[in-house]
């Protein structure tokens, strides 16, 4: 892909049908608009794009400024002075939202002083008519809206902005195509997100995400493999897998695969060290793949494992398709067999006719669990979804109460847990210059848990080994073992 001579491409020539070949075409076309227009006010363009929600969305970023690099604008960290402002979108939660209308609001006025500024909107908010329909009312400068199956678009819908005056909105409802080899941009040398499959067919009666992301399409395991071998190839250590429930991966395939036989095949990667993924259902969490795990020397030693609540009744009212007993089953299971894995989790607190018995049935599974860190989130009400048509909604203050003291049990958990590993020497990928010290190098263990401890930048993107001296809490500080 990196190989590519754009400036050989003939742009007097029609667009090719054909994709990536079409997007190629695009990036040169766009590549000479960006050049024209830089030369006309005499310095570079810039962009910003700044990634609301997950790690889907983080990935696709990068796919994002993959493209803007490619045709000549610069990165600018402060949104403020980009003339090309990107925001890739969440709308998971209301206050997802909520953020992006306030900051959009405060763009406006910042285009009013940059004639040349671009502002674009993607990502899942844009799958929500409702949300179209209101930018186009009430946010009229914006130039580009487009959605989540679309993506792979973005230079094409540049170019259409440069050779039009108006706002261009490209949404597509659902898609079943998966576009390969297109350019991306890396956050980081050493490690990287890896796609397996898009889209989500669980349709969790209180989550969005199967609307805005549409259905469960798993890439081919050839295209993972090359891609993976790429990455490699180009300095990466460690991949993150990335789907939205990653153990029904291949289903649909014409040859159908298990995710643990996929994971098997990257296993084999020479230079690869680490395979982590994310995330896991556990009504899909196979036998298979808790073998698959207790024998590889590269899948890291952490399951995320969202539990949603502990009362079997609300995981029904949910459409999770398993009960607190299976979940309890399943984590004893996966510990016998991989005993050092740290355990994370996603919670709901409030969902529409949670009672308090409900709750101390979240309260006991996460005592029983024991979990290394839990993400726990109020009940968000999203549009369209089963769960906001229940009735028996709980009141705020309930809500908050109960969130409250799940906090505090996971925290105290979350801090004995973590800190069980004081006093034993761990493998750690160095990742980056502490924050606050720039003496100490940051590290992750295997566990996903942080460590800090003397060392220099040369170290960033090597496994090194420390010896872990003081537990803090949620993160470590250490020293290097010679
Ligand atoms: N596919 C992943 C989750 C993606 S969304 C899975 O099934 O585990 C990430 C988390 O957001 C979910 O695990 C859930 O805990 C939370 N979430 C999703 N919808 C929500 C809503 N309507 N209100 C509050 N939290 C929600
Ligand atoms: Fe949402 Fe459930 Fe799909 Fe996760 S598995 S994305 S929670 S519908
Ligand atoms: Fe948010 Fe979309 Fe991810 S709704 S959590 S960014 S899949």
């Amino acid at each position: 892909m990196n190989n590519i001579d754009f400036d050989a491409i003939d742009l007097t020539k029609e667009a090719p049908v054909t994709e990536p070949e079409r997007q190629y075409y695009y990036i040169a076309k766009a590549r000479k608009y960006v050049s024209e227009k830089a030369q006309e006010i005499g310095r570079n363009l810039t962009f910003c794009v700044t990634t609301f929600g997950c790690q889907m969305n983080a990935r696709d970023s990068e796919k994002l400024v993959g493209v803007l690099e490619l045709i000549g604008y610069k990165e600018e960290p402060d949104e403020e002075k980009a003339d090309f402002v990107i925001y890739n979108t969440c709308t998971v939660r209301e206050n997802a939202n909520l953020r992006v209308y306030g900051r959009l609001g405060q763009l406006g006025a910042k285009k009013k002083k940059n004639p040349h500024m671009f502002i674009g909107l993607c990502g899942c908010m844009m799958q929500e008519p409702t949300v179209v329909e209101k930018i186009k009312k009430s946010y009229r400068f914006v130039d580009l809206i487009f959605g989540t199956h679309n993506i792979y678009k973005f230079a094409e819908l540049i170019v259409t902005r440069f050779e039009s005056e108006r706002m261009v909105i490209d949404i597509w409802k659902d898609t079943d195509k998966i576009v390969e080899d297109l350019p991306s941009e890396r956050k980081f040398s050493f490690k990287s997100g890896v796609n397996i499959m898009f889209g989500c067919n669980n349709f969790c009666s209180y989550c969005i995400v199967p609307y805005v992301r549409g259905r469960e399409r798993s890439r081919n395991p050839k295209d993972i493999i090359r891609e993976i071998e790429g990455l490699v190839a180009d300095g990466v250590v460690e991949v993150m897998l990335l789907g939205q429930n990653v153990n029904s991966y291949g289903k649909n395939l014409e040859e159908p695969m298990t995710f643990a036989q996929l994971l098997q095949e990257i296993e084999k990667i020479e230079g690869l060290e680490r395979i982590r993924f994310m995330t896991s259902h556990p009504k899909d969490l196979s036998d298979e793949l808790i073998d698959v795990m207790a024998h590889s020397k590269k899948i890291c030693k952490h399951l995320h494992l969202p539990v949603q609540s502990g009362s079997s009744r609300i995981l029904q009212k949910m459409n999770r398709h398993y009960t607190k007993e299976h979940y309890l089953e399943v984590v004893r299971k996966i510990r016998e067999a991989v005993p050092d894995i740290s355990l994370t989790t996603d919670i709901i607190v409030g969902f529409p006719g949670e009672t308090e018995e409900d709750f101390q049935d979240t309260l006991d599974i996460v005592r029983q669990v024991r979990y290394d860190s839990a993400f726990t989130f109020i009940y968000s009400k999203r549009t369209g979804t089963p769960a906001a048509a229940m009735e028996d909604q709980v009141p705020d203050d309930v809500v908050k109460d109960r969130f409250d003291r799940l906090l505090k049990e996971v925290q105290q958990i979350s801090a004995e847990v973590c800190s069980v590993h004081q006093g034993t020497t761990q493998d750690v990928l160095v990742e980056s210059v502490n924050d606050h010290d720039p003496s100490l190098m940051t590290g992750r263990m295997s566990n996903n848990l942080l460590v800090h401890f003397p060392g220099d930048e040369s170290m960033i993107g090597k496994i090194v080994t420390v010896y872990l001296k003081e537990a803090k809490g949620f993160y470590y500080m250490g020293e290097l073992c010679k």
